[in-house]
Parts: C-alpha cells; structure tokens; sequence
C-alpha cells in the first residue's frame, strides 16, 4: 500500500505545446512503465486564477487529456482523471486547511510572484491562498511518493512535506503508541521482526539513513498488516507516532528546455509556441520565420550560435553531427539561416506525426477519451477513499 507511486497534474488553461511536451510531459511518459503514475487535470487550481472564465477550462479539459494521450501517456499505464471528479481531494483539502498555519501559505513565494505577475486578475481570493494546500491535499491523497515537476514548484511540495509531518505529529499519537508498536512488530514474523528491530536500532543510535530505507522497504513487502499498524510501524522507526501521511519527494524534470520561437519561455500567450499537433505546414512556416542571430543581417555576416533561438532548436533536437555542422556554418557564414533550420523543422515533424496519429483515433471517437478519464476517476477514488479513512479517523470524524 506504500508503492512508490508518482503523482502529477497539469492545468488546463490552453492547449499544450512543444514546451509542455519536453519540460513535463515526455518525462510523465518514462515514469508511467517504472511506478504506477496518477496524472490528473488540475481543473480546481485552473479556477484559481480563471474563475471568471470557465468556458476557458471547460474547453481545454478534454483537449489536454488528448493532447497527454497524443504525446505517449498510456492509459493501461498510468491512471488519467480528474481532479474535481475526486471530491475527496476537496475533502482533505478542507481538513488540512484546519491545521495549516495563515503564515505557511503566504510565504510560499508563487503567492506573491503570480499576484504580481497576475495583475490584470483580482487573485486576492482566499482560493488563490490556498492553492498549494490544494496541491499538497492532490499528492498526499494518494501517498505519493514522487512528484515530477518543473523547479518552480519546488515550494510547493515542500509545504507538503511540512503539512505532512504536522499532519502526522497532530494526529499521529495515540494512548499507548508503544505498546502498539510492538504488539504490531511481533505480527511481521519473527524472522522479520527481528529484522525490522535491528534496523530500526540502526538507524536510531547510528543515524543509518540505509537501514531506514531497509526497513521501509520490509514494511512495503510485509504482506498480513492492517492499514493502522503498517502507519505504526513506519511512524516507529521514525518517531513516536503512526506515519498516516506520507512525505512526497519533488522529482526534478531534467527537462530538455525547449524555449519559444523566440528564444524567450514558450508559452501560447506570449504568440511564441508550437502546438503539440499543429500540422505540418504551420511548423514549417513557424521555423522558417523565426528570428535569428540578429548581427546575421546579410547571408555573407557570420552568426554566433549562443545568440539564435534556433541553436537552442537543435540543442533539443539535434546530434552531434549536426550540430557540429551548425556551429561551423555559422560561425563561417558557411551556411544560411534557412539551410541551418531545416533540420529542425524535419526534426520536430518527425516527432510530431505519432502524435498526430494517436490524437485522431480520439478526436474520431471522443467516447474513448470519456472512457478513459471515467475509468481512471474510479480508481483514483478508490484510493482516495481509503486515505480519507484513516484521515477522517486520525481527525475524530468516524461516527460509527
Ligand atoms: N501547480 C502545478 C503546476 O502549476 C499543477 C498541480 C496541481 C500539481 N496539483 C498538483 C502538480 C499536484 C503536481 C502535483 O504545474
Ligand atoms: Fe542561427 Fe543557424 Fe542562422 Fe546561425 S546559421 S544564426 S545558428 S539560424
């Protein structure tokens, strides 16, 4: 029950593009065959900031899920849904909300960044505060081990990671903990009991970071537990309560960053990008007319790589060959600007006609796309539901 599961969500504000692809998206695609991967459309936090634009969201909904399909996430993989389909994400939002202090949320440096950056929107919402506490309840919902996101919501997850460990130092103790513990150790068995015992001695008196990885990973094997005691026995080797959330790491996207067509972050608003599924001729027109090195003013000026937005173009896209070919013929006016893009603009075709093919079988039978978000709300919840148990029990709401 403590798989080391991944989960990440993506807001649907407008259609993807190449950025999203090689900043994110390529990435979702790698994690989906090594951990059990929950990808969600983050269509609360989109309301956060267009509240006033719904048809915006409603729009983009299924467009992002085909644009996630189009680009290699795999529905018998990973599980696809929705985040406002999973009401418990709001549940636990609510709970956490009650144990988060004012001052976490307003030092979270998005907060100030986007309102500013933002200003055209009135974003002084209690919504807009709360967003990161909306996206730790997103992760901890599921006890997700991993999260893969870009640097800048690096903030976030550690103000997960911190509601987390309060979450559990509040709710965590209990009358009698220790005995607990214990009776909980002697159900693993006594080989492993006696396992988990020096293990934890390790990692207490020694400070053995690898004996503690040893024993969580005897836990996540250990087969006869009851949800609460697998809690106690995680929280034991720790500290002096159960574990009923789980701390999230941040996994850093090692993005290939692929920058707009102007050399500045690609984004649809900025007039910059290249849709994930623009056709052909569009791509090739795009290429064709973006700038270049501006001291490059006639075909005989020799250009300097480092200042074209099309070099960072073949970084991405291009080996070493080539790009050894660009440096060369640029730097001796050896090559002309639309000789040096062509490359490029075979490149991002070839990338994208896969794309395109798997995008058509859903734009033709948009069922399927329902298919797929339905069934994958189904099992989100189920495990949502299971978290929210323990939580609701931890926080003294089981009136059974
Ligand atoms: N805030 C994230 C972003 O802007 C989107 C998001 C919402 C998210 N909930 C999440 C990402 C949970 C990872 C996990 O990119
Ligand atoms: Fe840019 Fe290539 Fe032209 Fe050099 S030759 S300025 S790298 S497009």
């Amino acid at each position: 029950m403590y798989a080391e599961r991944v989960v990440s969500g993506m807001r649907p504000t407008g259609s993807l593009h190449l950025g999203h692809y090689h900043g994110a998206l390529k990435n979702w695609v790698r994690l989906q065959s090594e951990y059990p991967c929950f990808y969600f459309v983050a269509d609360w936090h989109a309301l956060t900031t267009h509240y006033d634009t719904p048809e915006i969201i409603e729009d983009n909904v299924w467009e992002m899920v085909i644009d996630w399909l189009a680009a290699g996430v795999d529905p018998s993989q990973a599980t696809l849904f929705i985040q406002s389909r999973v009401p418990e994400h709001a549940e636990l939002h609510t709970l956490l909300s009650m144990i988060t202090p004012l001052s976490w949320l307003e030092r979270v440096p998005t907060y100030k960044d986007q309102q500013e950056k933002l200003a055209d929107r009135d974003l002084s919402t209690y919504g807009f505060l709360g967003y990161p506490l909306l996206q730790s309840a997103d992760v901890l919902i599921y006890r997700a081990k991993y999260v893969p996101v870009g640097e800048d919501q690096i903030p976030h997850i550690e103000l997960t990671r911190e509601i987390a460990r309060r979450f559990n130092y509040i709710y965590g103790r209990e009358p009698g903990f220790e005995q607990k513990a214990l009776e909980a150790v002697k159900k693993l068995g006594s080989r492993k009991a006696r396992l988990y015992k020096e293990l934890r001695n390790r990692y207490q008196e020694q400070g053995d970071e690898g004996a503690l990885e040893a024993a969580k990973a005897l836990l996540d094997e250990a087969q006869n537990l009851s949800v609460g005691d697998r809690e106690r026995l995680f929280g034991y080797l720790e500290g002096g309560g159960r574990m009923i959330l789980v701390e999230p790491e941040a996994l850093l996207t090692e993005a290939s960053r692929l920058p707009g067509l102007d050399g500045a972050k690609m984004s649809k608003s900025y007039g910059n990008a290249i849709g994930l599924r623009e056709d052909p001729e569009s791509v090739t027109k795009k290429i064709r007319t973006m700038p270049t090195d501006p001291a490059r003013v006639k075909r005989t000026d020799p250009g300097e790589p480092e200042r074209c937005p099309v070099w960072q173009f073949h970084l991405v896209y291009s080996d070493d060959k080539t790009k050894e070919w660009v440096q060369q013929g640029c730097r001796s006016a050896g090559i002309g600007c639309l000789e040096c893009k062509q490359p490029v603009i075979d490149a991002v075709i070839a990338e994208q006609a896969p794309m395109r093919e798997r995008a058509q079988r859903y734009l033709d039978d948009p069922t399927l796309v329902k298919n797929i978000i339905a069934d994958g709300c189904d099992k989100a919840r189920e495990l949502a539901r299971e978290t929210m148990r323990e939580v609701r029990e931890a926080m003294g709401l089981d009136y059974s």
